[in-house]
């Protein structure tokens, strides 16, 4: 039953997040910031600027009682809603970490609770980008019908307190500690600038010099409140010169980068793996690992979100690695070849509100074409573990199907919002079967309605991706 704990990462970088009321909040030295405001806090803890929401469960079907304020059968914080609150929320919402605010206790919860009702209702927190139609997932962390009818029920009955030692007791946190044996990290600190999004690249030094497998990865990040997502990439021996070109014409530590790690060889990067405030477990799933070459190096993609103050940060990551692993595997990323050479072009008009782009791919191909000179994949069966699509902020809905025959098979991954803030991939809650005959069909849908330019494929924020990521094994 370690599935349920483990590897779930969603990307979380808060374009309209404001760093913690615990952050350091240093006045900033304006020569080394660039220009810029604070960005406003996306939630108030003043909660009489807010009315008290009047909300009632919108599903008719709940049975959950009607709490009223001191009605002894009604819900309380204690009995009913610390375990949801702690369990699916306080991941974030804690001293430190990436939410505004805190929901670590009774005060704050009863202080935060008269605004939980808009993001609850429309399931925008806990934020759980995949679609519940499409597949199940390993670590889901959305708010169970139940669970959300009753933090619904209880903020409308005004978030009663109830008695402490109604609370259940706290669950057993039997998961397995991982040992993590390989740490990489900047050398030097680096004090992002860019405001209001600083995306930088830096290239870290594989350390083995042994052919090694990663079987589990996480990052420790430097400063918590800047810290938005890391995405880590392997960049094989033979791919370096490329990446070191890009590190070279940059002054200072590392270079700019953006959806990946940057230069023409960037979309054929393969994924170690990535971080999100939030994360649980960072072990990939049972007896499968990805290869790393000695003499790679590793691109730690930082996303940092500067909260106006001069903050240094210096991110480590951690990954386990084995000499063998019992099954290979590849977390790939691909789209139409034809995107990024402009033939044919993934062109998404200005004024359009629904500009399709889609490619159907054969794995056995893509692993072949990426790993010339290893024989996995072709003409044999794959397992699919974990998968997940990728944008820039136009991207509105993204999934992929495995299909067989032409016609629907399983669906892997949708994502019916897509919010470039929390990406991700998700570890599935049974891994999926591809036979050699069937394919893969990957699909963006992008809204470019507001957009007074059209748009293409590239790296830089003023362009788009469609990219379809997923982790295979050999069976
Ligand atoms: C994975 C991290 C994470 C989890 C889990 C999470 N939140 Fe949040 N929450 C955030 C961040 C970050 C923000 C700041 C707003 C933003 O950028 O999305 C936020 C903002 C909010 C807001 C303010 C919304 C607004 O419009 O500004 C509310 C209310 C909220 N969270 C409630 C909850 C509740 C209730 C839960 C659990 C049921 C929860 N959150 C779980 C990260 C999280």
């Amino acid at each position: 039953m370690s599935r349920a704990r483990s590897f779930v990462f969603t990307l979380a970088a808060l374009a309209a997040c404001n760093g913690s009321p615990g952050a350091p909040s240093t006045e900033g030295d304006a020569s080394t910031t660039t220009a810029g405001t604070d960005t406003p806090a996306t939630a108030t803890n003043d909660a009489s600027t807010d009315p008290a929401p009047t909300t009632t469960v919108d599903d008719p079907t709940t049975t959950v009682p009607t709490g009223t304020t001191g009605d002894p059968s009604g819900l309380t914080y204690y009995r009913d809603i610390k375990a949801i609150l702690d369990g699916k929320c306080a991941t974030c919402h804690r001293p430190g970490d990436i939410a505004p605010f805190s929901l670590t206790n009774y005060d704050e919860a009863s202080m935060f609770a008269p605004i939980f009702a808009p993001s609850v209702e429309d399931r925008t927190m806990p934020p759980w980008p995949p679609g519940a139609d499409c597949n199940d997932f390993a670590s889901d962390r959305a708010l169970t019908e139940d669970e959300r009818a009753r933090v619904l029920e209880w903020v409308a009955a005004g978030a009663p307190e109830g008695d402490p030692d109604d609370a259940p007791p706290a669950p057993d946190d039997d998961a397995p500690s991982i040992a993590y044996d390989v740490q990489i990290g900047l050398s030097e600190p680096f004090t992002p600038t860019q405001l209001p999004d600083d995306y930088r690249c830096f290239l870290l030094d594989w350390p083995k010099d042994q052919p090694t497998y990663a079987t589990a990865f996480t990052i420790e990040p430097g400063a918590r409140e800047v810290v938005h997502h890391v995405i880590a990439f392997i960049i094989p021996p033979d791919e370096l010169a490329d990446f070191e070109a890009l590190d070279a014409a940059d002054p200072g530590p590392g270079y700019p980068c953006y959806g990946g790690p940057g230069g023409e060889a960037s979309p054929r990067a393969q994924w170690l793996g990535a971080w999100v405030p939030g994360a649980s477990s960072g072990a990939l799933p049972e007896g499968t690992g990805i290869l790393v070459k000695p003499g790679s190096k590793i691109a730690m993609q930082m996303h940092y979100h500067p909260n106006g103050a001069p903050v240094a940060d210096q991110s480590t990551i951690m990954v386990r690695t084995a000499e063998s692993v019992a099954r290979p595997a590849y977390l790939l990323p691909f789209a139409h070849p034809g995107w990024m050479v402009d033939a044919p072009a993934m062109t998404i008009p200005a004024g359009e509100a629904d500009v399709m782009h889609s490619f159907t791919i054969d794995l056995g191909s893509v692993i072949s074409y990426l790993y010339k000179d290893e024989a996995v994949g072709v003409g044999e069966p794959l397992l699919a573990h974990m998968a997940g699509v990728h944008m820039h902020t136009r991207g509105a809905r993204a999934s992929l199907v495995v299909e067989s025959g032409g016609a629907p098979e399983a669906c892997l991954i949708d994502v019916p919002r897509w919010d470039f803030n929390w990406q991700g991939i998700y570890e599935f809650a049974e891994p999926i079967t591809i036979e050699p005959s069937d394919v893969v069909r990957l699909e963006c849908h992008f809204d470019n309605s507001s957009g007074d330019a059209s748009l293409k494929w590239g790296e830089g924020t003023e362009d788009e991706m469609c990219l379809g990521m997923i982790y295979v094994s050999t069976p």
